[in-house]
C-alpha cells in the first residue's frame, strides 16, 4: 500500500538542516513542506528552492498545517523547548542528537510527547548508518556469535571548524562529549544491544584558546559483559579518514593531507566572526554537494565476536572470519544513506505505526552516557549508569 508522503518542516537550516534538506528532497516519502530560519539568506534560498513556506521562527512554522513532523536542527540548548514546542501542537518530531543537555530536559521532553501522542525519534547519528545497522543485525542474529567488544575511534578537525561560542563552552553544551561523541554512543549501544552498566573515561583540553573538551578515551561496559573502547580527537592534527579509504564522514571521496588546514584557515584575520563564517559556508545554500559515493562513516569501528570481525568499509560491510574476509555490499539508498534511514523510521513510526528504537528513552540514555563520561573525567573513578535500557 502506498501511502501520501509526510508533510516534513525543517527547524534550523545550518549545517544539520542542509544536510537533512538535501536527503528529503531525494526521498518519495517526505515533502518538504516548510522551514524556520532567523538567518535570511538559508531561508530565502530554501523558499526558492522548494517553493514552499520558509518562516524566521519555530512558532509559525509549529502552526502551519502542512507540517506533520519537524526535524529539529536548532543548535543544542534550543533541543528541548523546541521539541517541547512541536509536541504540543501535535507535531510528530525528529530531533537531532544530543536530544538535550541535561536528563531532566529528556524527562520533559519524554512527557510532552507522550502528552501529545507524537512520534518522537532521535537522529541522525551514525547508529542510522547502512553498515552500523548491518552489524547490528548480525550480532543479533547470531551469526559470528557472541559479542566480545568493540573499539570505535575517530580523529577529525572538529575543534577548529567555525564554532558559535557556546560551542566552546562544555557548561552550555560546548565540546565533543554533546556533538561528536553521541555518534559513537548511539552507534555502540546499538551494535551491543544498549544497556550499558559503567563507564569510566578521561577527556582532554588541549588548547586554551578552545576551551572546551576535544579529547577523549573512555572504557565502556555492557550488563552482559561485552565492552566497548571509544577513542576521539578532535585537533585537527591526525586524520583517520587515512585508515578508511580517505573517504569523509558522509561518504566522499576526500583531498589527502589537508592535516592543519581547519587550524590555518580559522587564523585568517576574516575568521573573527566564527558564527557568520558557520552561515557563510555551512548553511542551507552554501554548498549544494553531490550525492556521496561511498557509505557514510564516523571513524574506524571494529566489532568483534566469538566467530568473526566487521567493520565498515568504503562501500559496503567487511567481515573477517575463519573463511577469510567477506565484502557484503551496501545499497545507496534512494537519498542519502543514514538520513535515508532515519526518513524510514520516521514515515514507519507515523503511516505504520511502528514506534522507532532511538524514542526519547533510548536518547535519554544516550545523554546519560554523555554526562556520565564527563563526570568519570573529573571524579577519576568508573560511574554506574542508572537509566540504560535494551534493545
Ligand atoms: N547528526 C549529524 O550528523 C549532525 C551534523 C551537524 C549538526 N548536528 C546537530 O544539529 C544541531 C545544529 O547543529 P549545526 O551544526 O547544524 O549548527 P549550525 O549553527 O550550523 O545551524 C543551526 C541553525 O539553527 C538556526 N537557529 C537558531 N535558533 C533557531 C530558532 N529558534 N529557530 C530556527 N532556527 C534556529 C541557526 O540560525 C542556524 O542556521 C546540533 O544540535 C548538532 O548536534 C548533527
Amino acid at each position: 500500500m502506498t501511502h501520501a508522503p509526510v508533510g516534513l518542516g525543517i527547524a534550523g537550516l545550518g549545517m544539520a538542516g542542509a544536510v537533512m534538506v538535501r536527503a528529503a528532497a531525494a526521498h518519495p516519502g517526505v515533502k518538504l513542506v516548510a522551514a524556520a530560519e532567523p538567518h535570511d539568506a538559508p531561508r530565502a534560498a530554501f523558499a526558492r528552492d522548494f517553493n514552499a513556506a520558509a518562516y524566521a521562527s519555530i512558532e509559525e512554522l509549529c502552526a502551519d498545517p502542512a507540517v506533520e513532523a519537524i526535524y529539529i536542527a536548532t543548535p543544542h540548548q534550543f533541543h528541548a523547548p523546541h521539541a517541547i514546542l512541536a509536541a504540543g501542537r501535535g507535531k510528530h518530531i525528529i530531533l537531532e542528537k544530543p536530544m538535550a543537555l541535561t536528563l531532566a530536559e529528556c524527562d520533559a521532553i519524554i512527557a510532552a510527547v507522550e502528552r501529545a501522542g507524537v512520534y518522537l525519534l532521535v537522529g541522525h547519528t551514525h547508529a542510522f548508518d547502512p553498515a552500523v545497522r548491518a552489524m547490528r543485525r548480525i550480532v543479533a542474529s547470531g551469526e559470528l556469535g557472541a559479542l566480545g567488544m568493540i573499539a570505535a575511534l575517530n580523529y577529525t578537525n572538529y575543534l577548529y571548524r567555525p564554532r558559535r561560542p557556546e560551542e566552546l563552552d562544555t557548561a552550555r553544551g560546548g565540546g565533543i562529549l554533546f556533538n561528536q561523541v553521541p555518534h559513537q554512543i548511539d552507534m555502540v549501544r546499538l551494535v551491543g544491544g544498549g544497556g550499558l552498566r559503567s563507564v569510566r573515561a578521561q577527556v582532554t583540553q588541549l588548547d586554551p584558546a578552545r576551551p572546551t573538551e576535544g579529547g577523549l578515551v573512555a572504557f565502556l561496559e555492557f550488563a552482559d559483559g561485552a565492552a566497548a573502547s571509544l577513542v576521539y580527537g578532535g585537533y585537527d592534527f591526525f586524520d583517520s579518514d587515512e585508515l578508511h579509504f580517505w573517504i569523509s564522514e558522509r561518504g566522499a571521496d576526500k583531498p589527502r593531507d589537508r592535516h592543519g588546514a581547519a587550524r590555518r584557515a580559522l587564523a585568517a584575520p576574516q575568521a573573527a566572526d566564527e558564527t557568520r563564517l558557520r552561515i557563510d559556508q555551512y548553511a542551507y545554500g552554501a554548498d549544494a554537494g553531490g550525492p556521496p559515493a561511498h557509505q557514510p562513516h564516523f571513524g574506524l569501528m571494529i566489532v568483534s565476536c566469538a566467530r568473526g570481525e566487521m567493520r565498515a568499509s568504503a562501500d559496503g560491510l567487511s567481515v573477517y572470519d575463519q573463511n577469510g574476509h567477506r565484502e557484503i555490499a551496501l545499497p545507496n539508498s534512494a537519498s542519502m544513506p543514514g538520513r535515508s534511514e532515519v526518513l524510514d523510521d520516521m514515515i514507519a513510526a507515523i503511516r505504520g505505526g511502528r514506534p522507532p528504537l532511538q524514542n526519547g528513552r533510548w536518547a535519554k540514555a544516550n545523554v546519560e552516557v554523555s554526562l556520565a563520561l564527563l563526570r568519570s573525567a573529573r571524579e577519576r573513578r568508573e560511574i554506574m549508569l542508572e537509566h540504560q535500557l535494551g534493545i
